[in-house]
């Protein structure tokens, strides 16, 4: 007797570490005394319970799971609406952004970037100017509002009122810095934070060099857009001070060797 219920107990040590097997069933046959099989019954009984319940709470885990990826997908769906809503308030930027997300997304390839990783530099590229979301229409339509001061400021709060309007999607990682600190620069004279070099989040100094490159490269009401030869060297002549050098060049290997689409 002393036997089996060491054994039992065995099994039961098993059954509690999440291994179910059926052990226990041989206790439940007519030679052993009814008090043995009843509780071999009982744990056996119990046992089945419990990995039912298990089942059923992967089962729940996994359904929530996609729908968290649902959920996810939904919201970066809305968010991207929602910046490309700034292209037609400001007929000037229409496209910017996409052209940019194209750029820095083939920039994060070029140099050595995984896919997920290139993911958060194209999404970061997308949303990257959401913040202009919160400006007057007096922005947007009075080519004056360049020189006033104040109007300055408000533009180059745009990076800080878009990581605060997208803060609370912590699943869109790294591309947040990429919103805050696109505009900073390599010489620590950008904002928001006058970061210097390799404190700037390497995502946001990829979108810099695609958010430049389109900037210079497409018609504003201050400028003639220039070409792509001629920005490649603006990009060049800012580099270092401005933009990551590596950077730079890599971005000029990548046109150069494959064009701009
Ligand atoms: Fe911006």
């Amino acid at each position: 007797m002393r036997d089996v219920t060491d054994d039992l107990v065995r099994i039961m040590e098993r059954i509690a570490g999440g291994e179910y097997g059926s052990d226990l069933f041989r206790y439940s046959t007519e030679e052993h005394p009814e008090m043995v099989r009843r509780i071999a019954e009982a744990m056996g009984m119990m046992m089945v319970k419990v990995e039912a319940r298990e089942q059923r709470i992967l089962m729940d885990l996994e359904e929530l799971s996609e729908r968290h990826e649902m959920f996810k997908k939904a919201v970066t769906t809305f968010v991207l609406t929602m910046s490309s809503a700034i292209g037609a308030r400001d007929p000037y930027t229409q496209g910017h952004e996409q052209r940019t997300a194209g750029y820095a997304l083939r920039l994060a390839r070029r140099v050595g970037l995984s896919m997920e990783d290139a993911q958060f530099v194209y999404l970061g590229a997308m949303l990257h100017d959401i913040g202009k979301l919160g400006f007057s229409d007096a922005l947007f339509s009075d080519e004056d509002c360049r020189d006033s001061q104040e109007l300055l400021q408000t533009i180059k709060a745009h990076p800080e009122i878009g990581s605060s309007i997208l803060h609370w999607l912590d699943f869109l990682g790294p591309a947040l810095d990429v919103v805050r600190h696109h505009h900073e620069r390599m010489d620590g004279s950008g904002y928001p934070q006058g970061l210097v070099g390799e404190d700037i989040p390497y995502f946001a100094r990829i979108v810099a060099v695609a958010d430049t490159f389109d900037a210079i490269t497409t018609d504003r009401p201050y400028q003639r857009g220039k070409t792509m030869r001629e920005g490649l060297a603006t990009l060049e002549a800012i580099a270092g001070y401005h933009l990551d050098p590596v950077l730079v060049a890599a971005f000029q290997e990548e046109v150069l060797e494959n064009g701009l689409e």
